[in-house]
């Protein structure tokens, strides 16, 4: 049996406090006055000083109006408040006289932990970030049948205090559930685009409504049961690996005429014009950091792959070409390698000098689903010093090359 306090016992921490209570001795302290047949209210000195654990469940409140209940979408961006959660802090600094084990539940934006809660906590503590996926309603359940449990640690791995965490939670749920170890901020990530993948995926499926409603003749349930079935491409791990944009004969001017229909039936917003922006913007700040590159070693642009996928001809929408659009556009030349490719401009055969190549064709991931699982060959010889940016995170090292992760910002 633990020895545990919550700090914060609202809607949520009230909750998850006497779900410990089941096996573990548990106190919690709040501002406000609370009652438990089961988690012992006690002093903020009391629950510091009695606890090994201690979590911290106070709110990251939202600004007055960002609740979502009235329009906001006009207003302007803003950070969750973080006055309560560096009050606990505090207070754990004030009252404890040896060392303890806190745990951050709350909710908080990518990079605050490292930011704005570590520096303030006594360096004799050990810290762990751990947002809970609960839904009002059924705090309970879902406390102890979580679709997975987060455990930030400052590096990512499993310390000891976080498999420690991992044997506590062991003790109360029911479902075996999968550990995600990860940075702070990458668990911050986790949990906020968690729900903001919630809302995108609501945000489309009530856009075909909008489209059943002006268009006539269509039941919206017909088109997403139809979606919702298709396990292959939309409802699994297809499309969930960070990579080149979304390219093709088809996916672009699909995007582009339905800005058009959503115009011509006055749906009211253009869900496919963000969409269409965000890759163009995500492709100008690949391109910027090839730029990066070319300029601080002084070498030329090179994308591995015209072609808009590896083992077809077809530059139509590709991908490839709209980053070299960008690399064009600042002033650099880009050269293509693909043998393939059925738009020559541009397109090199060989390489007869270092460059900064963007490994833009990855085939595994592109033919994986067919069971295909042979990974892109270099389309010629590679000379010595180039440096490799792959955007897929996949290549390990090259002798005598240097390869960069895009989308890899974790400390090495
Ligand atoms: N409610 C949910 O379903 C849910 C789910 C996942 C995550 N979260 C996150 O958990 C956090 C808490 O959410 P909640 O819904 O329980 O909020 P809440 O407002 O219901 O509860 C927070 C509690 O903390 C107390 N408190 C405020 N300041 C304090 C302080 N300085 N010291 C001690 N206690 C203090 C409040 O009195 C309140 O009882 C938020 O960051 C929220 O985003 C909530």
């Amino acid at each position: 049996m633990k020895k545990i306090g919550f700090i914060g016992i609202g809607k949520l921490g009230l909750d998850c406090a006497e779900v410990m209570a089941e096996k573990h001795e548990v106190r919690g302290y709040d501002i406000y006055s609370r009652t438990s047949d089961s988690v012992k209210i006690c002093d903020i000195d009391e629950l510091v000083n009695e606890s090994e654990w201690i979590f911290i469940a106070v709110p990251t409140p939202h600004a007055d109006g960002y609740d979502g209940s009235i329009p906001s979408s006009h207003m302007e961006p803003r950070d969750f408040g973080h006055d309560a959660v560096i009050d606990a802090i505090n207070k754990v600094n004030t009252h404890a006289r040896d060392s303890k084990k806190v745990v951050l539940i709350s909710t908080v934006l990518p990079g605050t932990t490292r930011k704005h809660f570590v520096p303030l906590l006594d360096p004799k503590h050990q810290f762990l970030y751990n947002p809970y996926l609960i839904a009002m309603g059924s705090v309970k359940w879902d406390m102890v049948n979580p679709e997975m449990i987060m455990i930030g640690t400052e590096d990512g791995d499993w310390n000891g205090v976080a498999g420690e965490l991992r044997d506590l939670y062991d003790t109360v749920m029911q479902n075996d559930p999968r550990y995600e170890i990860g940075t702070w901020d990458e668990c911050e990530a986790i949990k906020i685009f968690y729900n903001t993948f919630i809302s995108a995926k609501i945000g489309l499926v009530n856009m075909v409504q909008d489209f059943a409603m002006r268009i006539g003749n269509i039941n919206v349930d017909v088109v997403t049961t139809a979606l919702a079935r298709s396990t292959m491409r939309i409802m699994g791990p297809k499309y969930m690996t960070a990579g080149m944009g979304d390219a093709g004969a088809c996916h672009p001017r699909d995007n582009i005429a339905l800005r058009w229909l959503a115009k011509e039936y006055n749906i009211g917003y253009d869900l496919f014009d963000t969409v269409m922006h965000a890759r163009e913007i995500q492709a100008r700040n690949l391109a910027q950091f090839l730029i990066g590159h070319a300029r601080q070693h002084a070498l030329g642009i090179v994308i591995h792959g015209k072609a808009y996928k590896p083992d077809v001809p077809y530059c139509i929408g590709s991908y490839s070409t709209l980053v070299g659009h960008y690399v064009k556009e600042a002033g650099f030349e880009v050269r293509y390698l693909d043998p393939l490719a059925d738009d020559p401009t541009d397109v090199i055969a060989e390489l007869s000098h270092p460059a900064i190549i963007l490994w833009a064709h990855d085939r595994k991931i592109t033919y994986e689903y067919t069971g295909d699982q042979l990974e892109t060959q270099p389309y010629c010889a590679i000379p010595q010093g180039s440096i490799i940016v792959d955007p897929w995170r996949k290549l390990g090292d090259m002798t005598g090359l240097t390869v960069v992760h895009y989308g890899n910002t974790r400390a090495k």
